[in-house]
């Protein structure tokens, strides 16, 4: 038997992927590429590219390719034009929740505990007699419920928050006190007072999030945006924040990343900058979603996880 030639790509951390990968011996046959300029042969030999910011443009040249495993929960970079419709894709799903819950429900506590404030006033040796204000009881909404939404919306409820939510089907869901469909965007932000955007990137989700829905938020609300930065419009994130139609905002994720140097963002008072790190990939959780769906390939089973190329995610 041929061995199967699968693509593994990332910029930082393809031989910690490599080394984990379980197959039957001879199965498969690994390249490892951690550039552009390396990976731009081997894509033309590759069945399966197990990747990580794969170079959109390469896929062009993916004549042999059946399957992408996605290292990260968003595929965007994946839907180009240019990818044959035989391709599937799979994204990496299960191990990203846990860490956003805590990224999001730990910044609403950065917030709430004022923990800037006491960290400041520490280093002045200030006694700051200060009450924090709650989570319990505040409103937690969630836009977007998939597994990472759900998650988050479950550990705001566990720390007795209201947890409501978006979701293009609006469809009931443990833990949440209420969930609306798209068209009740602005009804579920209005009653935010931490509003988490956890969407995939699609032509719909694009821009959602623009001045008429920062205008329906709480000028108290925090929003925190840790699915894909195009999702909010930023230019109206700017105006809102700096004409305080909301009270602030927790960003891992921009319009363009990294955030550049001069961006007004950097400066504000009122936000949280951090680099994209909210649901890190970490080689050793995502090994056995790709070895599952390995065993399955080669046998020619159904694949877990796999995004629906018209829906976009
Ligand atoms: C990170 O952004 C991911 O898509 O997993």
């Amino acid at each position: 038997m041929t061995p199967r030639r699968v693509l593994i790509y990332h910029p930082d951390e393809a031989d910690a992927y490599a080394r984990l990968v379980r197959a039957p011996r001879g199965a498969v046959r690994l390249d490892v590429c951690f550039a552009p300029e390396q990976a731009a042969a081997p894509i033309a030999e590759a069945e399966i590219l197990y990747a990580w910011k794969f170079p959109p443009d390469l896929l062009a040249r993916a004549g042999h390719l059946r399957w992408i495993q996605a290292m990260g929960a968003g595929v965007e970079r994946f839907l180009v034009r240019d990818l044959p419709s035989r391709v599937q894709i799979t994204r990496a799903t299960g191990m990203f929740g846990a860490w956003m819950a805590e990224y999001a429900l730990g910044w609403c506590a950065w917030v709430t505990q004022r923990m800037d404030a006491f960290r400041e006033a520490q280093r002045q040796r200030r006694w700051l007699a200060l009450d924090p204000q709650p989570l319990h009881s505040r409103t937690l909404a969630v836009m977007g419920l998939g597994d990472i939404g759900l998650a988050v919306a479950r550990a705001g409820a566990a720390l007795g928050m209201r947890a409501i939510g978006v979701s293009r089907r609006g469809k009931k869901s443990r833990g949440l006190a209420a969930v609306y469909r798209p068209p009740a965007l602005k009804r579920a932000l209005g009653q935010a007072d931490f509003a988490v955007v956890v969407l995939p990137l699609t032509a719909h989700t694009r821009g959602l999030i623009g001045e008429a829905e920062l205008r329906a938020m709480k000028p108290t609300a925090w929003l925190v945006n840790i699915g894909r930065g195009p999702v909010i419009d930023e230019r109206a994130l700017l105006r809102a924040l700096a004409g305080k139609w909301i009270a602030g905002a927790i960003l891992d994720v921009f319009e363009t990343e990294p955030l550049p140097p001069d961006h007004p963002l950097w400066a504000m008072p009122n936000v949280v900058v951090t680099p994209h790190i909210s649901g890190p990939s970490v080689p050793a959780e995502i090994a056995p979603v790709f070895n599952d769906n390995l065993r399955r390939y080669l046998q020619g089973r159904r694949l877990r996880y796999l995004v629906d190329r018209a829906r976009a995610y």
